[in-house]
């Protein structure tokens, strides 16, 4: 396990994912009825961006940074921007959270939040980050592991799937855990985060899907740039599972945004799955 988050924290990437995630969870705090979420990789859960990884990468200048200081960003933006304000008490971006920060102040009071990580340095600042957090678990765990043995039978219930991509296996390993997930409750909402580098492996992910689980599937892909090549990170999606009504329109606009405003002859695309 050589991957860091801290130089990507920020990036075009987090952006997306975040700004996502947040708004998922404000449609899903409309109802009050409790909330499971389970955070496969959760990462250390904030990020100093005057570190060396962030300062060496540079993506959180050409992300995170870039969006503080943009002029009208897409409403669905608001909520990352003031949870960076937040943070950073009310000026500038050194410090960025992670999904850990993010969910666990979004929960209500009947919430719970089970975050795993698997590398124990990180788990190690998002134990400290999440002490004294009622209703809150960090776990030193397989993230798939727990998600596709714990996720509650009743009730309702999101997983947050966002892996490193160190591993050929991930891909099959986000199916697998989301079929189990499934079979223990048919109502479980799912956000997973993918890279874009060629369009034949994430083609591929979404046949997969679709065959393995009939349910429905919503697709919101970054492109920055054409997939002309294939070793280079070229964008990001995010496929949700049974997502709640109501969010394909500022996903749509998140993700043009950071394609046109970040990218470099980019484009957002939003498409479903049946199911
Ligand atoms: C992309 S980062 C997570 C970022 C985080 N979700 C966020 O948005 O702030 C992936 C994290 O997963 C951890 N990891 C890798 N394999 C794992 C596994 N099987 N289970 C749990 N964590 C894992 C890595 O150490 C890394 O910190």
């Amino acid at each position: 396990m050589n991957y860091r988050h801290a130089f990507h924290a920020g990036n075009f990437a987090d952006l997306v994912k975040h700004a996502g995630l947040l708004r998922l969870l404000a449609l899903l705090r409309k109802d009050v009825s409790p909330l499971t979420v389970i955070d496969t990789h959760a990462g250390r859960g904030v990020y100093d961006l005057a570190g060396p990884e962030a300062q060496k990468s540079g993506e959180a200048q050409a992300g995170i940074v870039r969006l503080m200081t943009a002029e009208a960003p897409p409403a669905g933006f608001v909520p990352l921007i003031d949870a960076v304000r937040r943070l950073n008490d009310g000026g500038g971006a050194r410090r960025y959270p992670g999904s850990p920060l993010l969910i666990a102040d979004a929960l209500g009071s009947n919430d719970r939040y089970l975050a795993c990580e698997l590398r124990p340095d990180e788990y190690a600042a998002l134990q400290a980050l999440m002490k004294g957090r009622r209703k809150v678990e960090a776990l030193c765990a397989d993230g798939y592991e727990i998600a596709a043995s714990r996720c509650p039978p009743a009730g309702r219930v999101l997983l947050l799937i966002d892996p490193p991509f160190e591993r050929a296996d991930d891909y099959r390993r986000i199916i697998d855990t989301l079929d189990a997930a499934r079979r223990r409750n048919r109502a479980v909402q799912a956000l997973v985060w993918l890279p874009l580098k060629d369009l034949e492996t994430f083609d591929a992910f979404l046949r997969d899907l679709e065959y393995r689980l009939a349910c429905p599937v919503l697709v919101a892909e970054t492109r920055m740039r054409p997939l002309t090549d294939p070793m280079k990170m070229n964008g990001c999606a995010l496929v949700l599972l049974n997502a709640s009504a109501g969010i394909e329109a500022d996903l749509a606009a998140i993700c043009d945004w950071t394609a046109s405003n970040l990218g470099a002859g980019g484009l957002g695309r939003i498409s479903t799955l049946s199911g």
